[in-house]
């Protein structure tokens, strides 16, 4: 895609991807089962895949290419739920199935991957083009990408279009790590080659911000400072860490939700709008909006942070274990299963207005949210006993579940008194669509084998996104307090309601 094009053309027309081999490096692990799978499947059921698409996994495991046409029957089985699985389009994706077992630092590797995707080139029509997706640990992105070069399967074969790599998340474990592990990348890719995926911006209602801002008059004039009094952006998560101990003790909140899919909705709720609707447009807002978030030093951290991990507790009407209980978890573990903060954007648009992000896991309910609580009214003509059941105006964006947005407003209570009380305005996607909307890894798949970087993370984006939560790193590592305890099925440890305390809010209850 040329950065003319627009991502609002791009989704005017009928979108499908030409031929191509889709390499998925950690093809045996839990990604590729419960999304990149379906998601493909999913793909050429709808035809936005052509025939021929050959999908070679890669992993250590020794599965075979049966061990791994079972399996990835399997997953597409299973992700139909008790549905019929489309056999037509299973069959065309099953013939192009192949898997390549062996260490991701081992050129051998790669030279067995290089005379296959030869091979699937030749025999299955898909023409050199190569979409490769890192779903390995993150530690071995720079070793894959090295590996690739060292092959010649970094640039597209004689005839082919395109070679892109997908790197999945974390991307580095702090700010020097994600510049270095930049900086190897592009010894072997040129950036137009990378594309840094967050699932969340995959989300409808994740890119339906971008709309009701931009398409919209009535909601951008009241987007800013003079009638926005506090932003409150949540990803909230009823489940606990689960089976992932491994890869979540040393993510932890901060590099799992924080440094990716909140900044990223942040960004995407604070940019300017931008000209167009080019990758390019869109990432140099958001790289801007990043940009001016105003860093926090050492004692800022203290005062505008609290991280929490969960202690056993009830959620949804079932006893789950504390954090440390759960399997694979360092008996002293500090990892935060929990984070809020505050921070603020210095430019015009947003001076003085706080924004609250907060994330958790083992919290009540399942929700992410954008919610914007607008100033007073700047007088109240009404005795205070008439308005005791008002709260402030407010708009919120739902991203998930129930997928729409809440207008809060005063509304006279019906009957001889005059008394106002705050009422909602829903709307719903369920209700106003009858698409069933794709999900995000379909989305973003497709967008990459088209080529349309729009919805992925540009280099700079992510180090604006690291530089933000840097400050959070160095002051933990200084700090020997553990994060605060908060039972398993409630909001979070009360530090995170006195956070907002302090500036005379408080969070919002979903
Ligand atoms: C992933 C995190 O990126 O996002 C998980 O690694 C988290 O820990 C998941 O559970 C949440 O995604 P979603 O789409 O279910 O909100």
């Amino acid at each position: 895609m040329s950065d003319s094009q627009t991502l609002a053309e791009g989704l005017g027309i009928e979108r499908a991807a030409a031929p191509a081999v889709i390499v998925i490096f950690g093809a045996s692990g839990d990604l590729t089962r419960r999304k990149l799978m379906p998601a493909l499947q999913n793909l050429m059921v709808r035809d936005q895949l052509a025939a021929g698409t050959s999908i070679v996994g890669v992993g250590r495991s020794d599965l075979g290419d049966e061990g791994f046409r079972q399996r990835m029957a399997d997953a597409v089985q299973a992700a139909a739920g008790d549905g019929e699985v489309d056999q037509r389009a299973w069959t065309e994706l099953e013939a192009g199935l192949h898997y390549v077992s062996g260490g991701y630092d081992d050129v051998a590797t790669y030279k067995r991957l290089a005379e296959l995707i030869e091979d699937l080139d030749r025999d299955r029509g898909t023409s050199g083009n190569r979409l490769y997706y890192l779903s390995t640990p993150p530690g071995v992105f720079a070793d894959v990408v090295g590996q690739l070069g060292s092959v010649g399967l970094h640039r597209p074969a004689t005839g082919g279009e395109f070679a892109r790599v997908v790197i999945e998340k974390p991307f580095g474990r702090d700010l020097d790590s994600a510049r270095a592990l930049d900086h190897r990348l592009h010894e072997v890719l040129d950036e137009d080659q990378l594309y840094r995926i967050d699932h969340y911006l995959g989300k409808e209602t994740v890119q339906n911000v971008l709309a009701l801002r931009f398409a919209n008059s009535i909601f951008e004039p009241v987007w800013n400072r003079r009638y926005v009094e506090s932003v409150q952006i949540t990803v909230a998560e009823s489940e606990g860490v689960g089976h992932r101990a491994g890869f979540y003790e040393d993510a932890g909140a901060l590099r799992d939700i924080m440094q990716n899919h909140l900044l990223q909705v942040l960004a995407l709720t604070a940019m300017e709008p931008p000209a167009t609707m080019s990758p390019k447009g869109i990432r140099d807002e958001k790289v801007k909006a990043l940009g001016a978030v105003d860093l926090l030093d050492r004692t800022e951290v203290a005062a505008e942070v609290v991280r929490g991990q969960y202690r056993t507790g009830w959620v949804g009407g079932t006893q789950v274990p504390g954090y440390h209980e759960e399997e694979g978890v360092a008996a002293d573990s500090r990892t935060e299963t929990y984070l809020a903060m505050r921070l603020h954007i210095d430019n015009w648009r947003w001076a003085g207005v706080p924004f609250y992000l907060r994330t958790g896991k083992c919290l009540p309910r399942r929700v992410t949210e954008v919610a914007l609580q607008f100033s007073g009214v700047p007088h109240l003509p009404f005795a205070s006993t008439q308005v005791t059941e008002l709260g402030p105006n407010a708009l919120v964006l739902r991203i998930q579940p129930d997928e729409g947005i809440t207008l809060r407003f005063g509304a006279k209570v019906p009957g001889q008194a005059f008394d106002v009380r705050s009422v909602s305005m829903d709307f719903s996607y369920g209700a106003a669509f009858a698409e069933e909307p794709p999900e995000a890894y379909e989305r973003l798949l497709l967008d990459a084998l088209l080529g349309d970087p729009t919805l992925f993370i540009r280099s700079d984006e992510v180090e604006q996104a690291w530089r933000i939560v840097q400050p959070l790193l160095d002051a933990w590592a200084q700090d020997g307090a553990p994060p605060a305890g908060y039972d398993a099925g409630t909001w979070g440890p009360v530090e995170a309601d006195q956070l907002l305390e302090a500036g005379g809010h408080h969070w919002r209850r979903p």
